[in-house]
């Protein structure tokens, strides 16, 4: 196996460099230290073949190797994913990681070895976890901390089921997810949230910019209750070439976490340009 360089982290910075930097409207890039003023991330959940995975990385060079856009691979192909990206401007993460590190967790992605094959990100509490392998939110918190403590960035995954919105517990329930994590992780971290309505994932059916926006400033509000208004809110549902736009102008959605569209590179380089084009 080749060696992997290692990559400049955001937490290995240090604190005098994070407080001076990023600016209110960036997120400093985890691989190179550069600022990013948005973040588009695909993931490929348990699509795609190697071979298919390599077309689609080198779709990503050719059209989106910039700062800000991202890429979920699953587990099997990071390193591959990592010796594609080397030297470019696109970062890579897992899917999930586990709470606790090296150990007997058969099955499990351990924090310290995803680092080591260069990973920036992992995704903590996607709703298909939650309901496929019943990932509580503390449960969900505890991967965010071992993410964090590894020096790669959680970005944790909320969002309310239909019946909680149309019973008007939407809020609610997303605050009920991010609490744990919130009284977890230092105040300090580096993280980013991502609010996925459940009713919006892989049904077509996409937030309204409004009920987007509204529920991002819910968010924002909470974060700056307590201290921690530089985290980034990415919005995921059935984001696509016609809908991004929309999304973009929406002052709290920093970026979004596409899941179908990202597998298609047409659809997720004007997913980028969106987001690029709102600055
Ligand atoms: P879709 O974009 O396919 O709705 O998936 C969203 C998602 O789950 C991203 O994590």
């Amino acid at each position: 196996m080749t060696t992997l360089k290692p990559l400049q982290k955001w937490s290995n910075l240090s604190s005098a460099n994070r407080q001076s930097s990023p600016p209110d409207d960036s997120l400093r890039d985890l691989k190179y230290g550069r600022c990013m003023s948005f973040f588009v991330a695909g993931n490929w959940k348990t699509h795609l073949l190697s071979d298919e995975a390599n077309t689609l990385i080198q779709q990503l060079l050719d059209q989106c190797n910039q700062d800000g856009v991202a890429v979920f691979p699953p587990a099997l192909y990071v390193p591959q994913v990592s010796d594609q990206l080397r030297d470019s401007a696109i970062g890579f993460g897992v899917q999930d990681i586990s709470e606790s590190g090296f150990g007997a967790t058969t099955g499990d992605l351990c924090a310290q070895q995803v680092a080591e094959f260069g990973c920036q990100y992992a995704l903590v509490g996607h709703s298909e976890r939650r309901q496929r392998q019943q990932e509580s939110s503390q449960w969900v918190a505890e991967k965010a901390l071992a993410a964090v403590t590894a020096g790669l960035v959680p970005i944790v995954c909320v969002g309310e089921t239909l019946e909680e919105r149309e019973a008007g517990n939407d809020v609610a329930t997303v605050m009920e997810q991010l609490e744990p994590v919130l009284n977890l992780v230092p105040v300090d971290s580096t993280l980013m949230v991502a609010y996925e309505p459940v009713w919006a994932i892989g049904t077509g059916k996409t937030a309204s910019a409004d009920q987007a926006q509204a529920m991002h400033s819910e968010i924002r509000a909470r974060l700056s209750q307590i201290g921690m208004q530089q985290t980034k809110i990415l919005y995921g549902g059935s984001v696509k070439a016609a809908n991004a736009a929309e999304l973009a102008q929406c002052p709290d959605v920093y970026g979004a976490l596409v899941g179908g569209a990202a597998l298609q590179i047409d659809e997720f380089a004007a997913i980028v340009a969106a987001f690029q084009e709102r600055h």
